[in-house]
């Protein structure tokens, strides 16, 4: 875990293994950003003609290292493109300060302590600056061979200490706003943690216990369904997806309750440890990635410790819908029935449309409690990632103003995201001859026929929305900005804002 603290310490007297500068793009040529002031004139002004010499120029996430001014403590200085100049009187925008801070503690992967002088002119900066750089910090590890002088065998470790220059480090929002980002990103990171551990090591039973164990830790309450709980309870949709695997299913409840909240909100999880398809198998080269599938619950579950660290006064009840979805003589069969917690009937028609059936049933438990909001997050469908591409997720409501409030929130905390409709002539193609409903319809539009499943199942008058996040939660290409390979931490940071603004009562 990479330690961050604020510091009023000029730059030439640090010691440390670098100082991180910011560099713009401007129209003619590189321009050291603000911050960088005491460092450029070290070099005599000419930073910017150097860094230009040296070929940068001041694009988003360039990162170009040169030799520390003499009478420098710290060897190096690494200049981190912030992109464009922002205009005259405008101050950079707190998204291109997490992306320039993250890609610059990415490329200081191995070194023990980094100084950052980036422009901060205010908390909020010093904030996106600090969730910029632990992001960016993050690597995973836990399967490489074992560390020696802080390196793995296959990659270096992640920078250890970072110092925040330029902040006030004695001024209360400037020290809430660093006490938030560690609370965000350290939970943040944790899901990453959980969607990169391989299956055979992560599943329902063992997310649950990671679960508990973090829960306890922070005060929460937490209340876990083991297969027989489930049997007992009538969780068909959960069982029914379980039913193949060797490891049997779960639903967890996280419920964190402040004395000072009026309002309840309901986060519920797809937490598929693994989705091989089931019967409906899928071909290979479309499950290597599937451990990812469980990325939904991890995102709540992470949402709601990151709520119970920050003290909000808002109660946050987690859902985590756990099962292996694999294809075995136990397992449901396309054409099998499931009678669903609500008491709905399901005609299986499709085995890998299998996250709808865990998250029914967890919306249907959820509503029972009437919170006032029920957000779900889930890696649910190939379609959504078709429509949006690998970075953004879709937003799906019953409330087109609570839908907005989110694509705003999740903008404001950085995560491309995209409103989508739910059609109601698209229902239809889910009728079943058999059973109440089918859990699949047409082909197109299929991410929005998923989203119409789940609406089904949510509580009469409960406002609702849908996160499809079936695009952004693991990265399949290489990293970039504080977005690392594989686990991302999608929607963690949405959710946590969405809180944070329901606490102060100013959402829509
Ligand atoms: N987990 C998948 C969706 C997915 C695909 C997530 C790729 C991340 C990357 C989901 O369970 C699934 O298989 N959905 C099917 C639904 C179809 C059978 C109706 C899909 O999208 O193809
Ligand atoms: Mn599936
Ligand atoms: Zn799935």
């Amino acid at each position: 875990m990479t330690a961050l603290t604020l510091s009023t310490a000029a730059a030439s007297g640090l010691r440390a293994d670098a100082i991180v500068v910011g560099v713009a793009k401007g129209a003619k040529g590189p321009v050291v950003a603000p911050g960088a002031e005491a460092v450029d004139k070290a070099y005599d002004g000419k930073l910017a003609a150097v860094l230009e010499t040296l070929g940068a120029s001041g694009g988003e996430g360039e990162v170009t290292k040169l030799p520390a001014p003499s009478g420098f403590k710290a060897p190096v200085v690494l200049a981190v493109g912030l992109g464009p100049v922002p205009e005259k009187d405008e101050a950079y925008d707190a998204e291109a300060l997490r992306r320039a801070a993250g890609a610059a503690a990415r490329a200081l992967a191995g070194a023990k302590k980094a100084a950052f002088a980036l422009p901060v002119e205010d908390s909020g900066d010093a904030g996106a600056i600090a969730e910029g750089a632990l992001l960016g910090a993050y690597s995973f590890d836990a399967y490489k061979e074992s560390a020696e002088d802080g390196n793995t065998k296959n990659g270096k470790a992640p920078l250890a200490e970072i110092a925040l220059l330029g902040a006030k480090p004695r001024d209360k929002a400037f020290k809430a706003a660093v006490e938030r980002a560690l609370a965000v990103t350290e939970e943040l990171n944790r899901a990453r943690d959980l969607v990169n551990t391989p299956p055979n090591d992560l599943t329902p039973e063992a997310f649950a216990a990671v679960a508990s164990a973090a829960a306890k830790e922070h005060g929460i309450k937490v209340q876990i369904l083991d297969e027989k709980a489930l049997v007992k309870g009538g969780f068909g949709g959960i069982l029914g997806v379980g039913a193949g695997s060797e490891a049997p299913p779960r639903l967890v409840k996280l419920s964190y309750t402040s004395s000072k909240a009026d309002k309840h909100l309901a986060f519920v999880g797809k937490g598929i440890t693994y989705d091989s398809g089931g019967i409906s198998l899928k071909p290979a080269g479309h499950n290597e990635t599937m451990k990812c599938d469980m990325a939904g619950a991890a995102a709540v579950f992470a949402a709601v410790v990151a709520a119970a660290r920050l003290g909000l006064k808002v109660n946050v009840t987690g859902w985590l819908a756990l099962a292996e979805n694999m294809p075995s003589g136990s397992a449901t069969r396309p054409g099998d029935v499931l009678r669903m917690y609500s008491g709905k009937t399901v005609e299986v028609l499709n085995t890998d449309a299998e996250g709808r059936l865990v998250l029914a049933d967890a919306i249907a438990k959820a509503s029972e409690e009437t919170p006032d909001a029920i957000v779900d997050v889930a890696t649910l469908t190939g379609a959504m990632m078709l429509a949006l591409g690998n970075r953004t997720f879709g937003i799906m409501a019953n409330d087109d103003a609570f839908r907005t409030s989110i694509h705003e929130v999740a903008e404001e905390v950085g995560e491309p995201s995209w409103p989508m409709p739910l059609p109601s002539d698209l229902r239809k193609g889910m009728d079943s001859a058999t059973a109440d409903i089918a859990n699949m319809g047409e082909r197109m539009g299929g991410g929005l026929v998923a989203g119409l499943f789940l609406q089904e199942f949510v509580g009469e008058g409960i406002t609702w929305a849908h996160l499809d996040i079936a695009g952004p939660a693991f990265n399949e290409g290489g990293a970039s900005g504080y977005t690392p390979k594989g686990g991302t931490g999608s929607a963690v940071r949405t959710l946590v804002r969405l809180a944070e603004r329901t606490a102060d009562g100013d959402l829509g």
